[in-house]
């Protein structure tokens, strides 16, 4: 069986080890990048007059007609796939088919361990702004059940116990924002990707006339790597990349918590769609949140990806070395877990139901206790005291199973002469979120003017796609 490197050796490799090797049945998905690439390469040659224009026309058709091959899966399976070690050598030996020696000029000054990068490069940039466009998918489910949920009241949580009244849309806010940085890290990791790296051959450049600054321009790239032995052995953007999904399912699994607790009887502020859900084998009551579980859960297996790729990376040394091969499983892993996720989460967040009563009923009580504080700081008292005194206040509350609405004004004022019969309705969840001042509040103001914001990016993502 003949490889691409079959002269320097006098008999096969080992079967198994052969095997061991390959990358094809993974590294297939960067089919229609390596068409693209050698489409370019085959170009840059004739440029530099290393290809004769009749070569070079019939090496375009050949690719041109692999490329098209290509849209039917079976294409990868012939029998002669079998023995090819990767995708590089699988699109080289379907073109030596086709066109004989035009075909083995193709890869004439050029290398895989180039052509492996940019391969991956141009497959990130295809597929970067899918995952961009499932993150505002989501943003737009949780722009709506924000504005859907109007005024409706719930309490936040820190170190989870009950801290302050919410509107619920500014919690479903929240959760976009940390979107939204997500959509920033991809567009940097684009940005990251954008360098072409051809013309660095296999590791000290190459030998032949090629325009690289014609070449990126050709397959879209702003700029040329500065260095060949650098290009060949990075795989930063690789990290950068997992990086970016990796905290995109951070966020996810944190969004699926909050929405595990939130549905659960013990909180119940939200319902879970029926469609959204699934039940048990064996307890007849269970609404169990499986979708939002399965998030949280794989969050782990792309943080791994993450860890386990920087690992891979720490020992090498500069230039290529093969334990790079390791990078594709990575990358189309975390891909399809996250955008996979993106799409499970953006449907259960979609069906979830508000129960504006228990939400606010859990809003309410002794979480108003900041607002008794500030009263007393709007009289004068300096905020250390007046805590002091509504902390011995909730002390006694708690201890008698009442909150500030049980109180009379005889026992408010028993613990500061400063509060009027006004403290009694002045202690409210809906007064509290509106004495909120900035914009980043929750005052009911600033929430609006964060949706309508959010939902003016939202439309010029819609333009942009
Ligand atoms: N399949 C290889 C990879 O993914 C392509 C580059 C191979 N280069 C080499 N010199 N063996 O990294």
């Amino acid at each position: 069986m003949a490889h691409l490197w079959s002269g320097r050796f006098a008999g096969d490799p080992d079967a198994a080890l052969f095997e061991f090797g390959a990358s094809f049945k993974f590294d297939r998905r960067l089919f229609e990048d390596d068409v693209a690439g050698s489409l370019a390469w085959a170009e840059a040659l004739e440029q530099a007059e290393v290809l004769s224009p009749a070569d070079a026309s019939r090496i375009r058709k050949a690719l041109e007609e692999i490329g098209a091959a290509g849209a039917d899966p079976s294409f990868f399976d012939s029998d002669a796939a079998q023995h090819d070690e990767d995708v590089h050598s699988f699109v080289e030996r379907e073109l030596v088919a086709r066109i004989g020696d035009a075909g083995r000029r193709l890869h004439t000054g050029r290398s895989r361990n180039e052509q492996v990068s940019l391969d991956l490069r141009l497959y990130l940039r295809r597929r970067v702004p899918q995952i961009q466009q499932a993150i505002s998918n989501l943003v737009r489910v949780l722009a709506q059940q924000a504005d859907t949920s109007g005024k409706a009241l719930m309490p936040s949580y820190t170190h989870l116990r009950r801290a302050q009244p919410v509107l619920a849309a500014h919690f479903f806010l929240a959760h976009a924002s940390a979107l939204r940085r997500d959509d920033r890290r991809f567009s940097s990791v684009l940005t990251e990707v954008d360098e072409l790296p051809l013309g660095s051959g296999a590791i000290a450049g190459t030998s032949y006339d090629i325009d690289v600054k014609a070449l990126a321009n050709r397959l879209g790239f702003s700029r040329v790597v500065a260095n060949s032995i650098d290009a060949t052995g990075d795989r930063d953007f690789v990290a950068s990349f997992l990086h970016a999904c990796a905290l995109t399912m951070v966020h996810l699994s944190r969004l699926a918590e909050d929405v595990i607790l939130f549905t659960s009887e013990e909180f119940a502020f939200f319902d879970l769609a029926d469609a959204a859900a699934t039940g048990s084998s064996l307890m007849p009551q269970k609404k169990n949140p499986d979708p939002l579980e399965l998030v949280r859960g794989k969050t782990g297996r792309v943080i791994g990806r993450l860890t386990g790729w920087l690992a891979t990376m720490k020992g090498l040394p500069i230039g290529y070395s093969k334990d790079l091969q390791e990078d594709k499983e990575g990358v189309f892993e975390a891909e399809d877990t996250v955008r996979a996720s993106l799409d499970a989460a953006a449907a259960v967040v979609g069906g979830l139901s508000i129960d504006h009563a228990i939400a606010e009923a859990a809003a309410s009580g002794l979480l108003l206790a900041t607002d008794v504080a500030d009263y007393l700081v709007a009289k004068g008292v300096p905020f250390r005291e007046a805590h002091e005194i509504v902390g011995s206040l909730v002390r006694r509350l708690v201890d008698e199973r009442r909150s500030f609405g049980d109180l009379t004004i005889e026992e408010w004022r028993a613990y500061s002469p400063l509060f009027q019969s006004d403290v009694r309705h002045s202690i409210s969840p809906a007064a509290s979120v509106a004495r909120k001042r900035t914009p980043q509040s929750t005052n009911p103001d600033s929430v609006a003017a964060a949706l309508a914001e959010l939902q003016e990016w939202l439309s010029s993502r819609t333009v942009r796609t």
